[in-house]
């Protein structure tokens, strides 16, 4: 099932998400004692961490219970700016309660591939589904690009079916990054994926309302099997898409 929401601004958006966290934690702790969530970078969802760690987010997930993971990183060590751990870390994860071995980051500061494996075991020790885990939430951005996660147009990692994390190098960027595969991203139990701004916009319009293109707009290889997609949007990014 996919919807759209489509919301005045970034900060009405930033409380939705976070309202969609809360209500998918509950969930899913409700349902199996456990909140296996996958997180984002990018400056979107950073300002939906810092709404976490405070009321009336804050004690509505019970922190003790929810499992962290990323769905793309850098390749740079874990105190480097552009982290994504790092921006998680200071955003919220070091003032909450959350059980330090429930943090799974990449590792990578180590050789890209050598990250990717190390990932993808560390995986596959926790959820025992195949072929792919199946995590409760994953929360996405989408560059101005059309690239989700690291899934970055013209790249190899589109073309992976069957590991459940890899190594890609982005020529653009003449960067190595470390991501989920599409696969694992569309065998979720809940997708969400936030986009502001109108920068966004012309791409968004592109990717929801122009022909399946994925190598040029990688976002659209998501597809969920049986999962939930909620686009959350602000009136500026969604500003180009026709009724
Ligand atoms: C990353 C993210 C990336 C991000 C988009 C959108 O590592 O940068 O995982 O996929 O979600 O680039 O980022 P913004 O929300 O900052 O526009």
């Amino acid at each position: 099932m996919e919807n759209i929401q489509i919301f005045p601004g970034v900060d009405e958006l930033a409380h939705a998400a976070a309202a969609l966290i809360t209500t998918a934690a509950a969930e899913s702790i409700k349902a199996r004692d456990v909140f296996h969530w996958v997180l984002s970078g990018g400056s979107t969802p950073r300002t939906i961490f810092f709404l976490l760690n405070r009321e009336p987010y804050v004690q509505k997930i019970h922190w003790d219970k929810v499992h962290l993971w990323w769905g793309d990183e850098r390749c740079v060590p874990p105190v480097h700016q552009d982290s994504n751990y790092r921006m998680a870390y200071d955003a919220f994860i070091k003032y909450l309660p959350i059980t330090e071995s429930h943090v799974h980051r990449i590792q990578a500061e180590l050789l890209p591939n050598q990250a990717a494996q190390a990932y993808e075991l560390l995986l596959r020790e926790i959820f025992i589904s195949n072929p792919f885990p199946v995590f409760d939430l994953v929360l996405l951005g989408m560059g101005e690009d059309g690239h989700t996660a690291s899934l970055f147009p013209h790249t190899s990692a589109l073309s992976e079916t069957t590991r459940w994390v890899t190594e890609n190098y982005v020529p653009r960027l003449d960067t190595w990054r470390i991501t989920l595969t599409a696969p694992v991203i569309n065998a979720a139990r809940q997708v969400a994926i936030l986009v502001s701004g109108e920068s966004k916009a012309q791409t968004l319009k592109l990717v929801l309302q122009s022909p399946y293109k994925p190598e040029v707009y990688p976002i659209q290889m998501i597809q969920l099997e049986n999962g939930t997609k909620t686009w959350l949007l602000d009136a500026q990014a969604a500003s180009q898409l026709s009724r």
